[in-house]
């Protein structure tokens, strides 16, 4: 085997095991600069193969991790789960007088479940109701879950990532800086957005997730399957669907197919699924 593949190869067996992650054919640019960047980051002074090698061995495992997912995300990413958050499932959950316990499964830096909390304020104020939520954003990527907390994003001025019906401003303080250029904005979360999140290193891959059975009303698990095998996806939905309740609300990635657990849940909704039976 040549040389290039042989370490592909490696890199691909040890991803797999650490996170599930299927590296998928003509991966080989990404790979490469991604191990290269990852042999300078940690200033290894070895060969490509020594690093993998220590990798094997338990060294630089996160740093590894963290370098091969694939972190791309934005606020009020597939805008319609949003607005179905908020103009059915809160109402509904409402009339209950519940308190609402949200789930996002692979929150990357932060976009994501940061918009779920802006749409429960935004709802809050519409109602005119208090709502008791909780929001738990995990990923795998430590990195990732450092920037969310930190809750601080470069904005370009013309972004036209919030939606018409809220205000971004309402949510976000401006930060000054001096390396910014003129179209940029850099913007921090405000303190009652960021204490409604509780962020957490989590693998998906994992055996068991340390949720209750049935504990959450929504489950966001969008855009992470795909980076799974057929048969893994498979396996994180029912694993996911669990800690779902019964007439709970689970939301994927435009890409993503709920595969078998369709037999358990009902679509109501461009990949929006509400959970009727239980899995055995
Ligand atoms: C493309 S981002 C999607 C972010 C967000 N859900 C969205 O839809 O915009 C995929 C995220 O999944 C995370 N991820 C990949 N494998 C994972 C695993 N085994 N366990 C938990 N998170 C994982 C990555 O670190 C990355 O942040």
């Amino acid at each position: 085997m040549d040389d290039t593949l042989h370490l592909h190869e490696k890199v691909k067996e040890l991803l797999y095991s650490f996170t599930g992650i299927t590296l998928t054919e003509n991966k080989d640019i990404m790979i490469s600069n991604r191990l290269h960047k990852l042999k300078r980051n940690a200033s290894f002074h070895g060969s490509l193969d020594d690093l993998l090698e220590a990798i094997k061995e338990g060294n630089y495992k996160t740093e590894f991790i963290n370098a091969f997912t694939t972190n791309k995300t934005h606020f009020f990413r597939e805008e319609f789960h949003f607005a179905d958050l908020k103009n059915r499932v809160l109402p509904e959950l409402l009339k209950h007088n519940q308190d609402v316990k949200l789930y996002c499964s692979a929150s990357s830096t932060g976009e994501e479940p940061y918009s779920m909390a802006m749409t429960i304020l935004e709802t809050q104020e519409e109602l005119g109701k208090k709502i008791n939520a909780t929001i738990i954003a995990t990923d795998i990527d430590t990195n990732v879950l450092q920037y969310a907390a930190n809750g601080i994003y470069r904005f370009s001025k013309s972004s036209k990532e919030f939606p018409s019906w809220l205000k971004p401003q309402k949510y976000f303080k401006k930060r000054v800086e001096k390396n910014l250029a003129s179209e940029e904005i850099l913007i921090k979360v405000k303190p009652e957005l960021q204490k409604m999140v509780t962020f957490q290193v989590m693998n998906l891959n994992d055996a068991n997730y340390p949720f209750a059975k049935n504990q959450f009303d929504v489950v966001f698990c969008r855009n992470v399957l795909i980076y799974f095998s057929a048969i893994d996806q498979e396996k994180i939905l029912f694993r996911l669907f669990r800690h779902l309740k019964i007439g709970g609300t689970l939301y994927i990635g435009h890409s993503e197919s709920p595969g078998k657990l369709e037999a358990y849940v009902r679509r109501i909704g461009q990949n929006i699924f509400i959970k009727e039976k239980e899995v055995s």
